[in-house]
């Protein structure tokens, strides 16, 4: 209830403001994002490569409404793909788009924008020697971004998805994405939805969760295990021994920030572990959704704006 809550009350534009104007709200940013440069993104990068994790890097930005600014994260983008080429790392770093960030919404034409702007992206990847996932996000944009990734995959077939296992529909999603060279990211999903799409009980979720990892990790493609919850991470990796998976055949994936220590740990048992990244200064809308993840954040968040006003 109270993630549904704090979600609808962050669309608020006021309360956006208030936020991100509080002094104390750039302590907590940095706890969940590598700083606003793409400077900040390569350093964090450099940092977490060097502890044996692979990286995904998002920069930030979502719900583009003008098309000059979707064109200039295509751009954003290029740049920070060569900065990882200049600094050694892009054999260990891949990026992740949101499809809203590159014009998706942009009226009738949207889809056909974000394509193209998708399409320099995945260009510049494949010149680095990497690759890019495409982020979901809510479940309007389902159809449109699985359509884009459709035609992404004809000629970047490497390009990866994003699944929700909070979705309904995501079951038969994963049958029908876990074939040889799909790159599926699966994930519990971060907005507020409505009951006639998504399960709402957490424990729903996380059966869910459970039913899309077995179709996944049972499947040709190339599994991507995104949650820090314990109980799961355990059954991915008895699921990985119980299909005879190769440690290279698939990885977890963590947010920056969020249980670091664990990210390490499943490193260090021959597990590839990737961290999502995330820089730039369009900050806000991502925040939000990993206070309302957990209600501990959103305490340690309104105590720092006490004590310090
Ligand atoms: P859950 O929320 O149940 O958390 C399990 C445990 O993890 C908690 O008990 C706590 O210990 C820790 N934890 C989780 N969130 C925390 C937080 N914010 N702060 C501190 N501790 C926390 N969503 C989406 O809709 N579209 C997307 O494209 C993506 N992409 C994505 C990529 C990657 C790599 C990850 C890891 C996650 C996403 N997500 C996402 C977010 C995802 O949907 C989900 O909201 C979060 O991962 C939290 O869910 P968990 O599976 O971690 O479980």
């Amino acid at each position: 209830m109270l993630r549904q809550a704090l979600l609808g009350v962050s669309r608020s534009s006021s309360i956006k403001t208030l936020t991100v104007r509080a002094p104390v709200t750039r302590q907590v940013v940095s706890r969940f994002v590598a700083g606003e440069e793409v400077e900040h993104a390569i350093d964090a990068t450099r940092r977490l490569t060097e502890s044996g994790l692979l990286v995904t890097i998002d920069h930030l930005g979502e719900d583009t409404t003008d098309r000059a600014q979707a064109d200039a994260v295509a751009g954003a983008y290029a740049a920070l793909l060569s900065g990882l080429t200049a600094a050694g790392l892009a054999d260990r770093a891949e990026v992740s788009v949101k499809l809203s960030a590159l014009g998706l919404l942009l009226g009738p034409d949207g889809p056909q924008i974000a394509r193209a702007n998708a399409e320099q992206i995945c260009h510049a990847a494949r010149n680095a020697g990497t690759t890019v996932t495409l982020d979901m996000e809510d479940h309007t944009l389902t159809d449109a971004t699985l359509e884009v990734l459709r035609e992404l995959r004809r000629d970047f077939p490497d390009t990866g998805a994003v699944l929700q296992a909070y979705l309904h529909r995501t079951e038969a999603d994963c049958r029908d994405l876990a074939y040889a060279g799909s790159r599926v990211r699966l994930c519990k999903g971060a907005y507020a939805e409505p009951a006639s799409v998504a399960f709402v009980d957490q424990r729903e979720v996380d059966r869910s969760y459970v039913r899309c990892m077995k179709v996944l990790m049972a499947g040709a493609g190339y599994p991507m295990l995104a949650t820090h919850d314990p109980r799961l991470v355990e059954i991915g990796r008895f699921l990985a021994r119980d299909h005879d998976r190769a440690s290279e055949s698939y990885e977890f994936q963590m947010l920056y920030g969020i249980r670091p220590a664990e990210q390490e740990r499943l490193a260090g048992l021959g597990h590839q572990v990737r961290v999502y990244l995330p820089y730039g200064n369009d900050w806000y809308g991502y925040l939000v959704r990993r206070l309302a993840e957990r209600p501990a954040n959103l305490t340690f968040f309104a105590r720092s704006l006490l004590t310090r006003s």
